[in-house]
């Protein structure tokens, strides 16, 4: 549907009627041939903008968009978390040298051992009241001074109408499906808002900082 070598319409629909875990298991051998994957571009963009660390941590690294952008980063420690088993053997693939462990980020524990934490392409799988749980996990995994790293979507405004109308109307098809049939795939792309996760990460002392990176918002939190 997106490249010739990608999902066709139905297998994205087979993913979307299955759980989101199971979904990705599916999608995983194209998944880098889809939108959702966070594209080379974006991240050698944000290369810039980021500091160096030893130690990274991916938060739902998928098939390992961000353990690659960590490595970049001078990580020689390389963790990536996620729950469908189905992508971390892409990322296997992709980062041999990176220690994937398949579970759910939200009971991911680790305590002090990071420098940078990245959480990509995944903000909308998680629900507004698990955004507290998300920031412990990415609080405590973090050093004094370590950065937690995201995008989040463009700002509102007349030229991202169209698009915020497109994520609205998606959300809204995702609401009536988990209504409807279970398990449910949770992607909601307007559920958590940003304020409400910026809120949550300076409560924690977090310095959240925002960057225009292409077509989308870099946020970068320094844990004080
Ligand atoms: C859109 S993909 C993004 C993958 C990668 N981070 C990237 O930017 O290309 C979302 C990933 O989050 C994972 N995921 C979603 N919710 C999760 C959770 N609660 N715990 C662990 N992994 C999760 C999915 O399995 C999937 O691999």
């Amino acid at each position: 549907m997106f490249h010739p070598d990608g999902p066709s319409l139905l297998e994205l629909l087979r993913q979307a009627l299955s759980s989101t875990e199971h979904g990705y298991d599916l999608l995983a051998p194209k998944f880098e041939k889809t939108p959702f994957c966070t594209p080379a571009s974006l991240l050698e963009a944000a290369h810039e903008l980021l500091p160096r660390g030893q130690s990274g941590l991916d938060l739902c690294c998928g098939t390992g968009a961000g353990l690659g952008l960590l490595r970049e980063l001078g990580c020689q420690r390389l963790v990536g978390v996620d729950f469908s088993r189905g992508m971390l053997e892409q990322a296997r693939r992709a980062c041999p040298d990176a220690e994937l462990v398949q579970g759910d980020a939200l009971d991911a524990r680790y305590e002090s051992e990071f420098d940078l934490v990245t959480f990509f392409g995944a903000l909308g799988h998680i629900l507004p009241e698990d955004l507290p749980a998300l920031v412990d996990v990415v609080d405590r995994a973090l050093r004094p001074g370590g950065s937690f790293v995201f995008f989040v979507l463009p700002r509102t405004g007349i030229r991202n109408l169209a698009y915020l109308a497109a994520c609205f109307l998606f959300d809204l098809v995702m609401r009536v499906r988990n209504l409807l049939l279970k398990p449910q795939f949770i992607m909601y792309y307007l559920a958590s808002s940003r304020c409400w996760f910026y809120q949550l990460l300076r409560e924690r002392g977090f310095q959240v900082q925002e960057h225009s990176v292409l077509d989308c918002i870099l946020v970068l939190a320094r844990k004080c």
